[in-house]
Formats: C-alpha cells, sequence, structure tokens
C-alpha cells in the first residue's frame, strides 16, 4: 500500500440548489465511499470529508424565481443532500456546508494571508451592470446571442448549445436575467489569482511529477497548462458568499470556486481540532475525488492557492471520473433528466447496495458510461440475484437443513477442492491491485470473482445429488461453501456494506480486518450460524417499465417546456372573417365511431337545428363526460362523409404542443346557437 501514514479524501461538495442523482454518486461518491471503506478495513487512518457548496449564481437565481432567501434554498438542499448521502451509506466522516461560519473565517483567513503576502493582482476592468436594479452582473445573469453559434440563450460564461466558453462581453445583445434590460458596462475592482506565474510550477509538479495519473485528467491540465494560463479573478460582485475581508471593500464576495474547495479544509476542522495532521503533515496523503468538470478547479486553481498559502500539502492524486447518461441522454437537473436519489429511495426501499453495484459496475471511469434500467434489472438479476445471493442461499439454506446450520469438519480434498481454496486466496492480491490504482469498476468484478467461484463450485459439486449417496463428501463441500461466503463478507464489504452487514448476521460473523481475506478457515467447524433469508430479490418488468414511463412522462413534459408557438399566419381582412360562422352547441348524444380509435360522433343543440359532427378527439374525452357540455361549432363548413357518417360541421379544439386535443367552450354558459366571433 502507499507510503502515507494518512489519507484525507475529499469528495466534490454538490451545490445545494436541487437534489441530487445518480450522477453525483456514480462519478464522486460511491467510489470514494469504496475507497474509504477499504482504507478502514485495512486498518488505515482515513477521512472522507463531505458538504455541500452553498454559495454561487445558481443559487441566488433559484431564489430569486422563487421569491425566498439563498439561505432557504441551499437550507432546504443540504438537508435533501444529506440525507440521501446518508440512507445510502457514503460514511462520511464529516459532511458539512459552506455557508457555516467556520467556513467563511477560513476562507476569509486563507484569502486575507494571500492578499496580505502581495499574492493577488489588483485590477479594474469594465464589467456588466444592472442600472435598474443597481448591481454587477456575474457571468450566469446575463444571457445573449452566442457569437460562435447564434444560440440566443447563451450565457455570460458559457454557450450550452456549442459548448464555447465565453466571456460577458463576447455575447451579442445581451441582456440582464435579473431586470431583462441591456446592462451597460461600468468600472468594478477585483482581486485575481496570477495563475501564469504557476505556470512554470505545474508543469514540473504535474506535467512532470504526477504522470501516473489518470490519462484523462492528466490531458486536461496538460491542455490547460499548453495552451497558457492567465491571472484568474477570485472576487465577485454579488452579495451572497463569503464577504471579501478587506477593509472598505463592500458588496463584494469571494468568487465560488475559491472558497469552495477550501469547504474540504472548514470541514476537516469542523470535525476535529487536529485537523492540521490532515492538511498539512507530508505523511497525509490528500486524494480529490471529482468528476470531469471539476479537474481544472482541484488540478491547477486550487492547488496553486494551497501553494500561495505556502503552508498546505498537495493533492496526491486526483482520480476523476467521467460523465454518467441516462438512457442515452445527458443528465439534466433543469431538464429533470435524472434519477434523483431521494425518489429511488422511496421506489426501492432497502436496495441502495444494488444501484451502489450497478453504478459502480458500469461506472465512468474512462469514458462516459450510460445508465439503463434496463441494465439496473439485469444486473441486479443475473448477478446479483442469480450468483451471489444464489449461491449464498444455497450455502446457508443446505447447511441448515443438513447440520442445523452448524459448520460441518472438512474431510479429505479433491483436486477440485484445492483449485477452489487456492483460486480463493488469489482474490485479494486481485482487488488490491485494481482498487490501489482507483480501478474501482475493475476491482467490482475481481471481488464478484469469488462469488462466482462458489456458485461455480456448488453448481458443479451438486451436494443436494451427493447427499443420497456419500453424506460424508458433502460435509467438505459444505464447509468450503462456508468458507467463501465468510471470506465474502471481507471482499464485498467495501462495495455492498448492507447487505454484508446482512450476510454477517446470517452467518453469525464479526466483521474482519482485509488482511484475512483469502483465508481458508474462517469458520470453525461447530460453529454455529443462523438462519438466513434472501439476500436480494428479482427485479420484475412492470417495475422497470414504471421508470421508464416515469422518464417517457418528463420527456414529454420537456416538449410541451420547449415547444414555441407557430408564427401567426399572413393578415386577412374582417370580411374574410365573417365569412366563418361558429356557433355554441350543446352535446346532447355522444359515441365512439364504430372500429376507429380517434373519432367520436357527436349530436348537438346548435340553437339553429339539432347536428351530427363527427370530430377526432377520442383518445382525449370519453363520450360520457361530453354531455351536456358547451362546444364551439364551425357551421357552415361543408358537410363531409367521415366512416359512412355526414359530418356537419367541425368542433373547434385548441392543439396543445404536445399534440393533444382540448375543446373550446364558452367561459360561462351561454344560449347554444350563440355566436361566436
Ligand atoms: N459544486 C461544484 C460542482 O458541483 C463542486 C465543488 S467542489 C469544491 O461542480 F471543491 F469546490 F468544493
Ligand atoms: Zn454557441
Amino acid at each position: 500500500m502507499s507510503k502515507f501514514k494518512r489519507t484525507l479524501i475529499t469528495t466534490a461538495l454538490p451545490y445545494a440548489n436541487g437534489p441530487i442523482h445518480i450522477g453525483h454518486l456514480a462519478g464522486v461518491y460511491v467510489p470514494a465511499d469504496i475507497y474509504a471503506r477499504y482504507l478502514r478495513l485495512n486498518n488505515k487512518e482515513v477521512l472522507l470529508i463531505g458538504g455541500s457548496d452553498e454559495h454561487g449564481v445558481p443559487i441566488t437565481l433559484k431564489a430569486k424565481n422563487e421569491g425566498i432567501t439563498p439561505q432557504d434554498v441551499v437550507d432546504k438542499f443540504h438537508g435533501i443532500i444529506k440525507d440521501s448521502f446518508q440512507k445510502f451509506g457514503i460514511s462520511f466522516d464529516v459532511y458539512s456546508r459552506t455557508s457555516s461560519k467556520i467556513h467563511h473565517e477560513t476562507a476569509s483567513e486563507i484569502f486575507k494571508k494571500l492578499y496580505d503576502d502581495g499574492k493577488l493582482i489588483e485590477k479594474t476592468s469594465a464589467q456588466y451592470y444592472d442600472e435598474e436594479n443597481k448591481q454587477f452582473l456575474a457571468d450566469r445573469y446575463i444571457t445573449g446571442t452566442c457569437p460562435k453559434c447564434g444560440f440566443e440563450k447563451a450565457y455570460g460564461d458559457q454557450c450550452e448549445s456549442c459548448g464555447t466558453s465565453l466571456s460577458p462581453n463576447e455575447l451579442i445583445n445581451p441582456t440582464s436575467m435579473i431586470s431583462g434590460n441591456h446592462p451597460v458596462l461600468k468600472e468594478t475592482k477585483h482581486w485575481y489569482l496570477p495563475l501564469d506565474q504557476y505556470e512554470p510550477w505545474l508543469k514540473e509538479w504535474i506535467l512532470e511529477g504526477h504522470k501516473e495519473w489518470k490519462p484523462n485528467v492528466y490531458g486536461q491540465c496538460k491542455s490547460w497548462i499548453d495552451s497558457g494560463l492567465m491571472p484568474r479573478a477570485v472576487t465577485r460582485d454579488l452579495d451572497w458568499g463569503v464577504p471579501v475581508p478587506i477593509e472598505g471593500v463592500e458588496g463584494k464576495v469571494l468568487y465560488v470556486w475559491f472558497d469552495a474547495p477550501i469547504g474540504y479544509i472548514s470541514a476537516t476542522k469542523e470535525l476535529t481540532p487536529e485537523w492540521e495532521k490532515y492538511w498539512k503533515d507530508p505523511e497525509t496523503r490528500m486524494l480529490h475525488f471529482i468528476g470531469k468538470d471539476n479537474i481544472v478547479f482541484h488540478c491547477i486553481i486550487f492547488p496553486s492557492v494551497l501553494k500561495a498559502e505556502g503552508s498546505y500539502n498537495l493533492p496526491e492524486n486526483v482520480p476523476a471520473n467521467e460523465f454518467l447518461n441516462l438512457e442515452n441522454e445527458k443528465i439534466s437537473t433543469s431538464r429533470n433528466w435524472a434519477v434523483w436519489l431521494h425518489e429511488y429511495l422511496e421506489d426501492f426501499p432497502g436496495k441502495e447496495d444494488v444501484l451502489k453495484y450497478v453504478l459502480t459496475a458500469n461506472a465512468p471511469e474512462t469514458k462516459d458510461n450510460d445508465f439503463t434500467w434496463k441494465d439496473f434489472q439485469t444486473r441486479n438479476n443475473s448477478e446479483l440475484v442469480a450468483v451471489l445471493g444464489n449461491f449464498v442461499n444455497r450455502a446457508l439454506v443446505l447447511t441448515q437443513k443438513y447440520y442445523d446450520g452448524v459448520v460441518p469438519e472438512r474431510g479429505e480434498l479433491t483436486d477440485y477442492d484445492k483449485a477452489t481454496l487456492a483460486a480463493m486466496s488469489t482474490i485479494k492480491a486481485e482487488v488490491d491491485k485494481s482498487l490501489e490504482t482507483f480501478r474501482i469498476r475493475e476491482s467490482l468484478k475481481n471481488a464478484m470473482d469469488l462469488a462466482r467461484l462458489g456458485n461455480k463450485y456448488l453448481a458443479d459439486e451438486e451436494p443436494w445429488k451427493v447427499v443420497k449417496t456419500d453424506a460424508e463428501r458433502v460435509k467438505t463441500i459444505m464447509n468450503i461453501s462456508l468458507q467463501i461466503t465468510a471470506n465474502l463478507t471481507i471482499c464485498l464489504e467495501p462495495f455492498l456494506p448492507f447487505t454484508m452487514d446482512k450476510l454477517r448476521g446470517f452467518l453469525n460473523f464479526p466483521k474482519m480486518d482485509w488482511d484475512k481475506l483469502g483465508e481458508t478457515d474462517l469458520l470453525k467447524a461447530g460453529h454455529k450460524t443462523n438462519k438466513p433469508e434472501l439476500l436480494f430479490e428479482k427485479i420484475e418488468d412492470n417495475v422497470i417499465e414504471a421508470q421508464l414511463q416515469k422518464l417517457q412522462d418528463t420527456k414529454k413534459a420537456n416538449e410541451l417546456a420547449e415547444a414555441k408557438a407557430a408564427p401567426a399566419k399572413e393578415n386577412i381582412e374582417f370580411d374574410d372573417f365573417s365569412k366563418i360562422d361558429i356557433r355554441v352547441g350543446t352535446v346532447i348524444e355522444a359515441e365512439k365511431v364504430a372500429k376507429t380509435k380517434k373519432l367520436l360522433k357527436l349530436l348537438n343543440d346548435t340553437g339553429i337545428d339539432q347536428r351530427t359532427v363527427v370530430s377526432g378527439i377520442a383518445e382525449y374525452y370519453k363520450p360520457e363526460v361530453l354531455i351536456g357540455k358547451q362546444v364551439s361549432i364551425l357551421v357552415n363548413l361543408a358537410p363531409k362523409k367521415l366512416r359512412g357518417i355526414e359530418s356537419q360541421g367541425m368542433i373547434l379544439c385548441a392543439e396543445n404542443a404536445d399534440g393533444s386535443l382540448s375543446i373550446v367552450t364558452p367561459d360561462s354558459e351561454v344560449k347554444p346557437g350563440s355566436e361566436i366571433r
């Protein structure tokens, strides 16, 4: 294992402007948790640090939209996020938040030190200002047309249509998102971290010194450094955040990406008075678990801040993951395209480990990956249920049946027994190797190989058949199966902690250190096991279909929300309009037109007469609800035969963006025959 005495693991602080979803879990928290649990099983000194990122413009925007304060927003989501993490068993030693006092103090102190030591540059520049609201506009408060692709709703820092990063001054036709007005340029003073000065050092530290970092991480760092670093503003004109701790400066806060990573330090302080040994002792190894969009901040900017401050450790590794997609589309909070953890917890109670398993087995470690509900079902049913669950259940149930739960003695070993025990003993080295290099997905596969080994052993040895002819032999088979089961409780503990807890209960077996993994006598003959229950249950098709339906509904809702009204038609004269005769009618009879999906036959009292109209609204209205309803009928439309029925006019409907139809009805009851004009 590593040469360090202890490990400090940080996990990206999620923005407290919404709940968290499977993408967060897969990219950051599950791998970090697995790694922390693994170190703890090895009796290593380790801290797993987390917390909510509670500053930043999206939070203030959300507050504004909902008419509440930013503090209300973060209080709500910090609670939801923290609760989800806890229920999924992410084993944080501390889960803090950046709106806390201790964080404000810590971030101010570090900024102040850089300022006092002359490590920051002061610069005045012209920035967009909203005169109506008397405030400077942060990048995210400005929209305009992208100069690259023409997209009309690009943000001041990025065009989400073509992906280009922008500065607000590049936007064509900039608009304030607060007032809708055109902002004006106005001078403002800010402090900058001169990243260009750190370039030689970054080259040496990362490009020379950390060639072992994952290729995706190293590659991004190299491309940032190679394209030339520029001074970066670390303050903003905003009123939500850590106030700039300089005398006489008001209405300015630290840039969210300056204060947020300092949140790792504040959280450690909140946890222990010994925080300094985790941050300053060179025998501590610091690891940042993050998603790929955070690489530049954790590999270049935050280390430069720490370097400038001078007394802190730098990260030893930054195992950043790529992104997880959902059913082939980018996960999106604003478009509600996600599997939300708080919803999963409601829909799949007790199946926290199942989701963590699937997300790890399919983790986006080297490339973006896709979560599909079908894959979730398959991995549950054919791996967790059919391999792990099936093996463990057979081993435990047969032990109950044959020996009343008592572990039998093993007799002479066959070559196959010996090979199986030997294979069991090699698993540890495999899992170690992949975990230590942060190939977590592979390590889970290595660990599951033990379950596959056991499952195959039992299936090959068929003790349930052998018992009829050779009861002695069955003792050996069951003893070996139980040793494998006991080893599983160690091997899968980092990945499936809730499940292994259950399994240890069935085995009546304590939590063991990692170094016991591979031992062939974990359970002594004569040890009494308990009656087992099933570890996993099959997930049926209808459950998966319900989840897919939910996504379909989201898609529909998004299409509706994003649909644009068709442009107006060409002008007509009033005379043209007055040729159209529309009357209010009342439906007297309604029935479906046989053998059609869409058509209803309606008999209406039009005031002029009683007439039949055939209307294509059967998918949206049941005939019986229409009786007595007032409708608008185009009465001078030339009659037309539809399915053998003469339709004498047309019922007017509004066509929604999704194509669904809604009958146009007068706002209050009127006499049939009233003209609509
Ligand atoms: N809130 C950021 C995000 O979700 C991550 C912040 S990580 C920290 O992308 F280091 F800045 F805290
Ligand atoms: Zn663009």
